[in-house]
């Protein structure tokens, strides 16, 4: 039978401010900053890549010879560069030989995009090492080498600045520029050239990446990450140094060209300046995340006067975006053209730091931020998981020392998001969430439509919810370094995805305090998938790159009977898995001897395998060999339920036991209690609802989103003092299959919701919701009673 769902709210029972709840996070990596936002096209301006950034790296990367009559001689030289900090240079050399010759550099793309009737913004540095003077000719060639826009510098004496503006008279999705001559030698470095940028700033963003996430009107922009902020080294002067944010503001041409962790080379052109006018230019609070003197990637931990400096740039930073010209790096900032504040209010120590050497150093930061600036929101982290021992241990850290927030970051099937829908309803209150980091394992309509169930959750838990952004944001589709993304994009295209939508909808729409509804009428909860109350399928060991010797394995049922017994099994680089049996029963018992024979990883125990891609798992030695995890996958997607730290040692032998009771799953290790969870059945609720007003325009606002393959009746009544008439919007995204998605080919598959203009009569509204959709009714009231 049907049920109609009736939904009251109560328009004059505001309860919770939603603050800043949907922002944005922004990280430079899939070349989500150079590369991307930032507008730059020329690759290697300042020919300091190198084998530090990525191993295929050259001072010469992304530069090609152009030989047109002519030969081109290149070195790349370090004496008296123009700028100590960026040292390498090109020196060119055409001998006369009746043609020309030179270089050109290719973008990020393989190509350079230009389009006609637009302006290019060519700049570079040149000097002439031999006396005399040289005539460079400088244009931007489509992909068969043809001009289209070209001029001339004389270049002469020392180390000077060169510009031109070029304007192609023809578009070309594969250009490039080329700098060429007939004759001399001159030596060249920061060669740069920009497109029309967001805002028309000099040192800009793209345009259409820009607008994307301008119309997403985020709260906030949490950045520059991720891992990009503490995997490096601790001397910010050296080249795989983590991201510090001093080496990232000043003139453009002395920031330092380094490493970026996910293995390229970040020019800092968009540094902490710009990330900062950006959030202003776009209406987000900037959330910058600090590294805390720790990389738990490779274990570093700054000591002693080391750890202040550290300690030091996270005031700064605060001083740099708060303080008044008077200060040392307020006048900074007023120096690069912002003389007044930022309004900085958040700001992150660390980005998922496990380790007690972050937890002896967090409490340093914060302190010394309390102190000198109360005003500031901190934030601690909880590790890169949903939960367990290192996620427990963050939290605990930021709740003694009185953190504002705490970041949470997972990654998880979209059958997790459901399942954890309400993971914040009972949240033991103190920081506030940030999640700071999540999102489901693709970027289908059915992850989007999950997520959006989920960010209903995180919006009627304001009490524990402060803020929350879906991760990664942007992804150059040549430099794919980690996917999901929100958007993706090449050198000419856009492409905005389900996920990108649904934020959109609910940035859009947030509302400013929270009103109180009441949901009727429902029926039961429906089951999506797997069992409501059991875990039966097979139990299967598996290695993970290493060898394996597993003995004394048995199987027990609920009544203690033996459903598999084996004195040994050995498994490696022949045989890597292999399945025992299979349980039905609802209670059962796994126990085995495990000790790993060689290897860089450990090893999986399978249970509860329904399908080779339905089922749980406890790894050890998972990730770098770091972590012990029990997990779950939901067609061949995964979600870690719990994790903590653990090594696998090799000749070690580890005694493992598995109870499975109905739903819960308890571990042992060499005989003593490890972990304890209740995996969650996949059910869908009839409806989900979330309301809130807009407090400026009194305007009432009503998400919704139906997971369930068939449509769904639902009356809304705006209750208590809101009869009389209202007019609205109803914004739906519905009628998409749920593996239905967007590519750079085809975009537009799944769109924007679609407005329609709705009245609401004595303030009710039946709206018939589409299966699998999610809609938001924004309201106003026209007449009151
Ligand atoms: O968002 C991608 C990465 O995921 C981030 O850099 C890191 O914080 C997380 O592990």
């Amino acid at each position: 039978m049907e049920h109609t769902k009736q939904i009251v709210i109560q328009t004059g029972a505001p309860l919770h401010p939603l603050g800043d709840l949907f922002g944005i996070f922004f990280e430079d990596l899939n070349h989500a900053a150079d590369g991307g936002l930032y507008a730059e096209l020329v690759q290697n301006r300042s020919f300091e890549y190198c084998s530090v950034d990525n191993p295929d790296y050259h001072a010469l990367t992304a530069w090609e010879k152009v030989e047109e009559g002519g030969a081109a001689d290149l070195s790349i030289q370090t004496a008296d560069p123009f700028c100590e900090k960026n040292p390498h240079y090109l020196r060119l050399s055409v001998p006369r030989l009746g043609g020309s010759a030179g270089i050109k550099n290719l973008g990020y793309h393989g190509g350079m995009t230009f389009w006609s009737g637009e302006e290019y913004r060519f700049t570079c540095y040149a000097r002439c090492p031999e006396g005399g003077a040289v005539s460079l000719h400088v244009s931007l060639r489509d992909s068969g080498g043809s001009v289209l826009a070209e001029d001339r510098l004389q270049v002469s004496g020392g180390w000077r600045k060169y510009r031109l503006i070029l304007a192609p008279a023809q578009s070309a999705l594969h250009g490039s520029l080329a700098l060429t001559m007939e004759e001399g030698t001159v030596e060249l470095d920061f060669i740069s050239l920009f497109p029309p940028t967001y805002k028309g700033r000099e040192n800009g963003l793209r345009i259409d990446l820009a607008e994307k996430l301008a119309a997403l009107k985020p709260r906030f922009m949490r950045f520059p990450g991720g891992c990009l902020v503490h995997d490096g080294t601790l001397d910010q002067e050296a080249r795989d140094s983590q991201y510090r944010w001093k080496n990232s503001i000043g003139p453009v041409e002395f920031r330092p060209a380094k490493r970026n962790s996910w293995g390229y080379n970040q020019t800092l052109g968009l540094g902490y300046y710009e990330y900062f006018l950006f959030c202003e230019d776009i209406g987000a609070k900037p959330l910058p995340v600090l590294p805390g003197g720790y990389d738990p990637h490779h274990h570093r931990a700054a000591e002693g006067d080391a750890l202040q400096e550290y300690i030091q740039d996270a005031l700064d930073l605060i001083e740099f975006a708060n303080g008044s010209s008077d200060t040392t790096w307020g006048r900074k900032r007023a120096e690069m053209g912002h003389l007044d504040p930022f309004g900085l209010e958040y700001i992150g120590i660390g980005n998922e730091e496990v380790g007690q050497e972050f937890f002896d150093r967090y409490p340093l930061f914060h302190k010394a931020i309390r102190e000198r600036y109360p005003e500031i929101k901190i934030i601690g982290t909880s590790g890169p998981f949903a939960a367990g021992k290192e996620y427990d241990r963050g939290w605990a850290s930021a709740r003694e020392q009185g953190a504002d927030l705490v970041d949470e970051h997972y990654y998880q099937s979209p059958e997790w998001f459901i399942a954890h829908h309400d993971r914040y309803q009972e949240f033991p209150r103190g920081p506030k969430v940030f999640v700071g980091e999540y999102a489901s394992h693709d970027n289908a309509w059915f992850n989007a439509l999950a997520e959006a169930s989920y960010m209903i959750g995180l919006q009627n838990c304001p009490e524990s919810v402060g803020l929350a952004c879906y991760a990664p944001l942007l992804c150059n589709v040549d430099y794919e370094n980690w996917k999901p993304d929100m958007i993706w994009f090449d050198q000419a295209r856009v492409m905005l995805t389900p996920n990108y939508y649904v934020q959109k909808l609910f940035m859009n729409h947030q509302g400013d305090t929270q009103l109180k509804q009441t949901i009727t009428g429902g029926g039961p909860d429906t089951l999506l998938c797997g069992e409501p109350d059991s875990l039966p399928g097979e139990v299967v060991l598996a290695v993970n790159q290493s060898e394996m010797l597993f003995t004394d394995i048995e199987v027990l049922d609920g009544q203690g009977q033996t459903v598999y017994s084996a004195p040994s099994l050995r498994l490696g680089h022949v045989c890597g898995e292999r399945s025992l049996c299979r349980v039905e029963s609802k209670n059962y018992t796994v126990r085995l001897k495990a000790k790993e024979l060689e290897g860089f990883k450990g090893f999986l125990v399978k249970f509860g395998q329904s399908h080779e891609k339905n089922g749980l798992y406890w790894k050890l030695g998972g990730w770098a060999n770091e972590d012990s995890m029990l997990g779950q996958t939901h067609n061949g997607l995964d979600s870690v339920l719990t994790q903590q730290t653990l090594r696998v040692e090799k000749e070690r032998t580890y005694q493992l036991e598995i109870q499975v009771q109905g739903m819960e799953v308890k571990t042992l290790l060499d005989g003593t209690p490890n972990v304890k969870t209740k995996v969650r059945p996949v059910l869908a609720k009839p409806v989900y609802a979330a309301s809130s007003r807009d407090d400026v325009s009194g305007e009432v606002i009503v998400k919704l989103v139906n997971l369930l393959p068939k449509q769904q009746e639902v009356l809304i009544s705006l209750g208590g003092t809101a009869q009389g008439e209202w007019l609205g919007t109803l914004y739906q995204m519905a009628g998409y299959s749920k593996q239905q998605r967007n590519s750079l080919d085809a975009p537009d598959v799944i769109r924007d919701a679609q407005p329609l203009p709705v009245t609401l009569p004595e303030g009710t509204l039946g709206v018939m919701l589409p299966p699998e959709s999610v809609c938001v009714l924004r309201a106003g009231q026209v007449k009151a009673v």
